[in-house]
């Protein structure tokens, strides 16, 4: 193999989590240190990274498709490496099936790159002790938004999911330096942190073991921060100090993503997810107590092996009852080595297909009258720049992560918290006019 070093220029195809998007920005910051640029067709790429995501066995397919079409590229020249969690799960198999792959690097080797630049290995799987978290060199796509990750890994064992192999056990980053990371990006002019994990609040530092509340409160008193979100939360890691810290720092947005996966206890039971459905009420509730404004969004898996009428009627009722603003909603996907497997096939598909659909429905239903609903109000918004369709407008985010365009006779500096009166709610977004 030849060095690679020579070739300078790079694209990264991203799928997944927001984990694998912060990785691509970790490892596009690695090689803008090391003098490459970043351009955006494959076509001019000297190295080719797919970024790719494990969970349902669709977005993997997708990936294969991508890596055939590669050929190409290969033959004149490109290197070309998998990354994430496709390359942690199939490693080697993958350079069997693809020969024209020069490098197969999973998740816990981000912060590692210079052995596999220099052509020297070719699989890089393992999970180093020390991760290697450079901060600095993170290429931050957005102004005024920073992601921080406090958590890697799983130390969960849903029934269904492939996370935990794919990302290992979890390893959480001392506070102080996580802290000192969200004050490097207020130095860079990002105001709102957003805390990442694939279970957020599961959160331990290795050094105090502070917990996520600890953590919560911490970042939301470094000055400059206006926002702090985080994702993705357990239900059953949600604690009472947690809802204290989210109560008692209102930069803490009033927004929560809280995968609840099935309505029905029996299939939570079945999928090792530590709550029933009472239980996850509960902790709705509790919020809402805590935080009579708190928006909730959720994930919901269906035809999740032995999952009848009866149990996925509970998820419409629990769907309907909790009112999430969005939804994410999965038809279940088997995945090698994971504990499901051995609780029987998936329901059937045409089945599984209808449940979605109806999923589908409610959700487009509900989503309408939430956006409904913040017409007459005033509502913070978090201005990011000028929409992207008319240079007139401006544009920036809710709590809960709905897009706002926006009148205002000035437009206010990048990163400023905005009042603004939603007159309409339009297909996805919101419209209205600055009121300070
Ligand atoms: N804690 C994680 C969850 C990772 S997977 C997070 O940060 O979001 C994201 C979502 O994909 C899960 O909540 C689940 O709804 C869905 N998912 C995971 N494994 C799946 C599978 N085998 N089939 C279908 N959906 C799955
Ligand atoms: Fe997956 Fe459950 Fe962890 S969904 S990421 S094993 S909390």
């Amino acid at each position: 193999m030849t060095a690679r070093n020579d070739l300078k220029t790079y694209y990264i195809e991203t799928w997944g989590c927001q984990m694998n998007d912060l990785d691509t920005q970790r490892l596009s910051g690695q090689l803008k240190l090391r003098g490459y640029r970043r351009v955006s067709s494959e076509h001019e790429a000297g190295l080719i990274l797919l970024n790719t995501c494990s969970v349902r066995e669709k977005s993997e397919q997708k990936m294969f498709s991508e890596l055939g079409r590669l050929r190409a590229a290969k033959e004149r020249g490109a290197t070309i490496g998998i990354c994430g969690c496709v390359a942690q799960q199939e490693g080697e198999a993958i350079l069997a099936r693809a020969p024209h792959v020069d490098f197969v690097m999973g998740p816990g080797h981000v912060g590692y790159i210079d052995e596999i630049l220099k052509g020297t290995t070719r699989i890089a799987v393992e999970f180093p002790d020390d991760r290697r978290y450079d901060f600095v060199s993170i290429d931050r796509p957005s102004a005024v938004r920073a992601q921080v990750t406090v958590v890697e890994g799983c130390n969960k064992n849903c029934t269904f999911c492939i996370v935990p192999t794919t990302r290992g056990r979890e390893v959480s980053r001392p506070l102080r330096d996580i802290v000192a990371e969200c004050e490097h990006a207020v130095s860079t002019g990002r105001v709102e942190i957003e805390l990442l994990g694939q279970t957020v609040n599961a959160y331990a530092c290795p050094e105090s073991g502070g917990d996520f509340a600890s953590l919560l409160s911490a970042v939301a008193r470094i000055p400059g921060v206006l926002r702090v979100r985080f994702m993705t939360s357990h239900p059953a890691e949600v604690t009472a100090p947690m809802i204290a810290a989210m109560r008692d720092h209102e930069n803490i947005c009033r927004y929560i993503h809280l995968p609840v996966q099935s309505g029905s206890s029996a299939v939570l039971r079945r999928m090792k997810r530590l709550y029933s459905r009472e239980k996850f009420l509960a902790i709705v509730c509790e919020l809402r107590e805590a935080m009579p404004e708190i928006r909730f969004s959720t994930d919901v898996i269906v035809g999740f092996p032995g999952e009848t009428d009866d149990d996925f009627a509970g998820t419409l009722s629990l769907l309907e009852q909790v009112r999430f603003g969005a939804i994410y909603a999965f038809k279940y996907s088997e995945r090698p080595g994971t504990a499901s497997l051995r609780l029987g096939g998936p329901v059937d598909d045409a089945v599984s297909t209808e449940r979605l659909n109806r999923v589908f429905e409610l959700q487009a239903r509900i989503e309408r009258e939430t956006l409904e609903g913040f017409v007459g109000r005033v509502v913070p918004v978090l201005f990011e720049g000028v929409s992207r369709n008319d240079a007139a407008i401006c544009s920036g985010k809710t709590e809960d992560s709905w897009t706002v365009n926006f009148i205002r006779p000035e437009h206010p500096p990048t990163g400023a918290l905005i009042g603004v009166r939603i007159d309409h709610a339009k297909h996805h977004s919101l419209f209205g006019e600055a009121v300070t």
